[in-house]
């Protein structure tokens, strides 16, 4: 049987990894796949969520199954992470997923269940994995225009006319902040129009909101999807805790969905969970259950967010200082952007082959499409490496 199978392309991103493990040099820098890195180059579990694990330790008297949608306790706090503590419940169900891929692949199954014919529209460019995710699911993919590299900034009248162009029905995957892998997020007023957009024309938001509290702030981050959901009938969201809770290795996320009404939402919920039987039949839990607790206790979940925002700040802070480096070593303001753009990633611009030469000559491992980990940034090293990104240009 096996004999039938070719080798598995390698994956841009986790490939890097590996590679990069096996570096022997000692100045070598990782700048490839998306994990928050402290100023020591750590990785650090946040303080509230090593608080949860030791009252979990403590606590937790049976590892029993919880059931198809995980801890619903959990479910009903990641709303209000998501939908902000005021939503409207009525028309929103969420089920708990192993990460935000998890997430992702649960909603592409829902769609191809409930319309096959569907297809995804994708921005381009957009995170690596959706594609296999919605093509796994046997969805039908294309893309619309998001991204100029030119300007570095987004084309949104080339994105509005492409969208303005597809049939009612299909379904339109976003990135609700901190876009992947371009850092160029939609501002409050182009979410307003393209909301309207959607609506007018009868299309389906996809929201992949994989790094909430990462851009701009916890509820800042989640205001594009807040407005698209007092203005669409239905829509779908992916949520990750991997990055805003550093649970990563946990797989912890959340698939919430919005539907017409109350009844569809439950038809629709019910789905979602059969789907997911078939798929992991229960999610994990360790993770979602730290993030419960640290959500329902007031100082917990005060302690979580107040790490965040200096996690946050901290990759502001990186920004600005690749920025000014950059700038400076350049002599030009041709990569200005990187201050303007928001998250975890930003393009540098550069060819493949510069990509490269920066990581044979220098040991600085980015992405193929020049994307780098603004997160992984070593504060002292960014006039070093701001040299070298030059000297490869
Ligand atoms: C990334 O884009 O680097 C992260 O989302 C990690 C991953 O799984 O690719």
């Amino acid at each position: 049987m096996f004999e039938t199978l070719q080798p598995a392309a390698p994956d841009g991103i986790l490939m890097l990894m590996s590679l990069y493990r096996d570096d022997p040099r000692p100045g070598k820098l990782d700048l490839g796949v998306g994990v928050y890195k402290d100023v020591d180059g750590k990785t650090p579990v946040m303080r509230a969520v090593r608080e949860a694990e030791r009252r979990l330790h403590e606590t937790q008297a049976t590892k029993s199954y919880l059931g198809l949608a995980g801890d619903t306790v959990f479910n009903e706090l990641m709303i209000g992470v998501v939908f902000g503590e005021k939503a409207d419940r009525t028309r929103l169900r969420s089920a708990q997923t192993p990460g935000g891929t998890g997430a992702l692949r649960l909603l592409a199954d829902l769609i191809r269940l409930s319309r096959p014919d569907a297809t995804v529209w994708l921005p381009d460019p957009t995170w690596p994995n959706h594609l296999p995710i919605l093509r796994a699911a046997g969805l039908a993919t294309q893309s619309y225009p998001y991204f100029d590299a030119a300007t570095g900034a987004i084309d949104f009248d080339a994105m509005m006319a492409k969208l303005n162009t597809l049939p009612a029905g299909d379904v339109v995957l976003l990135h609700g902040c901190c876009h992947n892998p371009t850092g160029a997020d939609l501002s409050q007023e182009q979410w307003k129009a393209l909301a309207g957009l959607l609506a007018e024309r009868g299309l389906v938001p996809f929201v992949d909101i994989a790094y909430q509290g990462f851009g701009d702030g916890l509820e800042q981050d989640a205001g594009g999807l807040r407005l698209l959901a007092k203005t669409v009938p239905e829509l779908m969201a992916a949520a990750s805790c991997s990055k805003n809770f550093s649970v990563y290795r946990d797989r912890a996320g959340a698939a919430i969905i919005l539907g017409r009404n109350a009844a569809e939402a439950d038809v629709a919920h019910g789905q979602m969970l059969g789907l997911g039987r078939g798929i992991w039949s229960m999610p994990p839990d360790h993770a979602a259950a730290c993030v419960r607790i640290v959500l329902h206790d007031d100082d917990l979940r005060a302690d979580w967010k107040q790490e965040l925002e200096t996690v946050r700040m901290r990759m502001q802070g990186l920004r600005q200082g690749f920025a000014d480096a950059l700038r400076l070593q350049s002599n030009s303001d041709r990569f200005d952007f990187i201050a303007r753009q928001r998250g975890m990633f930003s393009r540098l611009g550069l060819t493949a082959e510069q990509v490269a030469r920066l990581r044979a000559d220098h040991g600085v491992y980015i992405v193929g499409d020049s994307r780098f980990n603004v997160a992984g940034l070593p504060g002292n090293r960014l006039d070093e490496l701001a040299t070298k990104v030059v000297t490869v240009l």
